[in-house]
This record gives C-alpha cells, structure tokens and sequence, in this order.
C-alpha cells in the first residue's frame, strides 16, 4: 500500500495497512455481488417476475452504499481503493454468477448462496477489524453485515415453501 497521509489519527501504520487490504478485499466481493444481483435483474423469468426484478434494483443501490462506505473507509486510512473490473475479477472470492439462465428460481438461489457466502466473510471481517485495532471499521463491517443479512432475507423469501405442493 502506498504510503499517503492518512486522515486520520490515533491508528498506527500496521494497523491501517492492515485494514486497508481487508477493506479491499471484502469491496471486491461486494462488488462482485451487485454485479450478480445485476445480472438477475436483467435475465430472470418467472412467476413472480415483477415483485422480484423491482427488489433487485433496490437491493442493488443498497450494496453500491456498502461498496461506498467500504473503499471510502480505505481512502480515508491513506490507502487506496480498488474497485476496478480488473481488480474485482482478480480479487473476488464469489463464486462465478451464472450468464446464460432464466429460471427465477435459480437465480433466487444462486443469489442466496452468494449472500450468505459473502455475508460469512463480512462477518469474519468484523473481528478481524476489531482484532487489528480499528473500532471504526469494525463498526463499519458491522452495519454492511447487518445490510447484507436483510437484503439476503428478502431474496430468499420469494422462494418456495419447502415440502408444499406447487401450485400449477
Ligand atoms: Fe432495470
């Protein structure tokens, strides 16, 4: 990381270099997620349809405020943020969102995986934060967590009751 004047103080240099790079790491999934939520929004077909394709958008706009709250965090400790497509594709730990489907509840699915996937290590991210000596960040991961966890409920909700027959 380079070495900038941080804007902040009371943290030493370990410490911010530190978190910097778990910011980073974690804005690299977040990403990843509002892409794949994006990728929803535009394919899925279904019964359904509406209700879901409108709550994507939403939930999309959400993970571009945690993206924002995340790589601003990395700024103002004197880092830099990396969000760019290149970065993101090398840095993701997301599974890769499929292209080629349809099928609403595939993709409701296939986006609850990813949530709770991601969700997991955000949380991860929380302690590791704390452990590095950064309330703040801490903090911070905890309300993008918190976000997370509600936005995953909404998806997965549209799903169908296990066990209850289909109705035609
Ligand atoms: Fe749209």
């Amino acid at each position: 990381m380079s070495e900038v004047e941080p804007f902040v103080a009371g943290l030493n240099d370990n410490t911010r270099h530190k978190v910097v790079d778990l910011l980073n790491d974690r804005l690299a999934d977040t990403i990843s997620l509002t892409l794949a939520v994006k990728q929803a929004h535009w394919n899925l077909k279904g019964p359904g349809f509406i209700g879901v394709h409108e709550l994507l958008d939403d939930v999309a706009d959400r993970l571009r405020e945690s993206s924002d709250l995340i790589a601003e965090r990395a700024a103002i400790l004197g880092g830099f943020a990396r969000g760019t497509t290149e970065v993101v594709a090398q840095k993701t730990t997301m599974a890769a969102y499929p292209v080629e489907e349809h099928d609403i509840q595939v993709h409701i699915e296939a986006l609850r995986e990813r949530f709770v996937d991601v969700g997991q290590k955000i949380r991860a991210a929380i302690e590791e934060a704390g452990e590095a000596g950064d309330d703040d960040t801490e903090d911070l991961f905890t309300e993008v967590s918190r976000q997370i966890d509600k936005d995953a409920w909404f998806i997965a909700a549209n799903a169908p009751l296990k066990g209850n027959a289909q109705t035609a």
